[in-house]
């Protein structure tokens, strides 16, 4: 069936929309579901010629309010949001199982009650009880959060706009399903069906909408990144291999920053925002082990120092092992071929590991001088000299290149107790910080000898 011909109509008005609403955003008239499935399954909208024109309203009607904003209370999760929920959003918080989606969602659905929100809380994937129990263990069981065990997503919508909410979270998407397809709940239709039905009712009913989604680390086909194009803010778990850190970062905003990061500590009283996520990513690094260099990468609108490590073993493979966590394996290949052929490191019969501390994913090419000196560092096992960072792009050639924002990355660096930094030539000198300017790879490895 064509896309167009889809949809649901308003028994009173007529009124088209593509996906299933309670009220009638036209003529406030209440339709039931079961009257809306009649009509869909007996009136596709245009086939019989008659076309209902569409609403139409003027820029200058639609009320203007700027930044209005629903505080979570919850700082580090506020800041990924871009100040906090847009009222009438849809937002999508995705991750792996097991790293606090759930755990997050129900603290911000109890601050917000505690405040006098209508919040329903739609759990799919656990009974009342264990969301409870929950609750009691973050020491939120008392509040006015309404719970909607359900499954069937039309049911579950239509009982949290009849409780009035003005929050929705349902948790999560992979767990409700949408009547009427004959398809697995969590599969590609039902996946874009639910998600169609989640804009339209976000948007009519102007209710924040956020849904939990799981995605496997092999990024499944079928899941929920199939509605990252039709929400407003998708924010992802970063899988944190280890540790009790949690990074939180926005791949897409329409009201806000993206690559925005939250920092939070998963604790027995749930997830804590990290007033100082730099020093929280630095808690373990160890100065004196070999293959450790830090650095400092822009998440957003803030600077993050972080560690990135590397491991050089001998082997005996006929191709060595190259693995990667928390930066891209091609990065690693182009990094190590720069080493060798620029720097004079030969890692090719070494087995390399490289990973990045917190679980934090690095885009920020700003870090690959930190990376190659972790990887010099681990081929060498000596370590890099005490209090020295490092910030510049590595291009093909071996030159250092300059980066951006490097003044805040470096007072962020020195804040943490950096006192040297290698910087592309020209880097403009910062308080508190020695800069060593280096033209290429060569001169970086020269200036890293302890
Ligand atoms: P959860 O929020 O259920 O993950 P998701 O919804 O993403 O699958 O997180 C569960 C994990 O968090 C579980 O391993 C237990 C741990 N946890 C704590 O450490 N402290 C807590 O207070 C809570 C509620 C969970
Ligand atoms: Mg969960």
């Amino acid at each position: 069936m064509a896309r167009a011909a889809r949809g649901f109509r308003c028994r009173e008005c007529g009124w088209a929309t593509p996906a299933y609403v309670g009220r009638c955003a036209q003529c406030q008239a209440w339709n039931t579901l079961d009257q809306f499935t009649e009509t869909q399954r007996s009136g596709p909208a245009r086939s019989a010629g008659v076309v209902v024109p569409g609403r139409t309203v003027r820029l200058a009607d639609v009320p203007d309010e700027p930044g209005r904003r629903l505080s979570t209370e919850i700082p580090e999760f506020d800041r990924v949001l871009g100040g906090g929920l847009v009222p009438g959003s849809l937002v999508l918080v995705g991750g792996d199982p097991g790293i606090g989606k759930s755990t997050l969602m129900l603290q911000a659905a109890a601050r917000l009650a505690q405040r006098g929100t209508v919040v329903a809380y739609v759990c799919g994937e656990e009974s009342p009880r264990q969301v409870r129990l929950r609750a009691t263990r973050l020491g939120v069981g008392e509040a006015p959060v309404t719970l909607i065990p359900e499954s069937s997503l039309d049911a579950a919508l239509a009982a949290a706009e009849g409780a009035g909410a003005s929050v929705v979270i349902i948790d999560s998407i992979q767990s409700v399903y949408v009547e009427g397809l004959d398809t697995r709940s969590g599969g590609p239709a039902q996946l874009s069906e639910a998600g169609a039905r989640l804009v339209a009712f976000s948007k009519t009913n102007e209710i924040t909408t956020i849904v939990t989604g799981h995605v496997t680390k092999s990024g499944e086909i079928a899941g929920p990144r199939l509605l990252e194009h039709l929400v407003d803010a998708v924010l992802y778990f970063e899988n944190a291999e280890g540790g009790s850190v949690r990074v939180l970062r926005a791949i897409k905003n329409r009201f806000g920053a993206t690559d925005e990061v939250g920092v939070f500590e998963m604790t027995g009283e749930g997830l804590q925002s990290v007033e100082n996520p730099s020093s929280a990513l630095l808690e373990s690094h160890d100065a004196d082990a070999s293959g450790c260099a830090v650095t400092a990468v822009i998440e957003g609108s803030r600077p993050l120092a972080l560690e990135v490590q590397a491991l050089a073993v001998p082997t005996n493979l006929a191709s060595p092992r190259r693995i990667a966590s928390g930066l891209e394996t091609s990065r690693l290949h182009l990094l190590l071929a720069v080493l060798a052929r620029r720097g004079g490191v030969n890692t090719g019969a070494m087995d390399v590991v490289a990973s990045v501390s917190g679980g934090m994913r690095l885009r920020d090419t700003g870090a690959d001088l930190a990376i190659l000196a972790a990887l010099a560092s681990a081929a060498s096992d000596q370590p890099l000299p005490r209090a020295t960072a490092c910030l510049g792009e590595v291009a093909l050639s071996g030159a250092v290149r300059p980066v951006h924002q490097a003044q805040r990355r470096l007072a962020e660096l020195s804040r943490v107790g950096f006192k040297r930094c290698l910087v592309p030539n020209g880097t403009p000198a910062v308080d508190g910080i020695v800069l060593i300017p280096v033209r290429n790879v060569r001169d970086a490895l020269q200036s890293l000898h302890r």
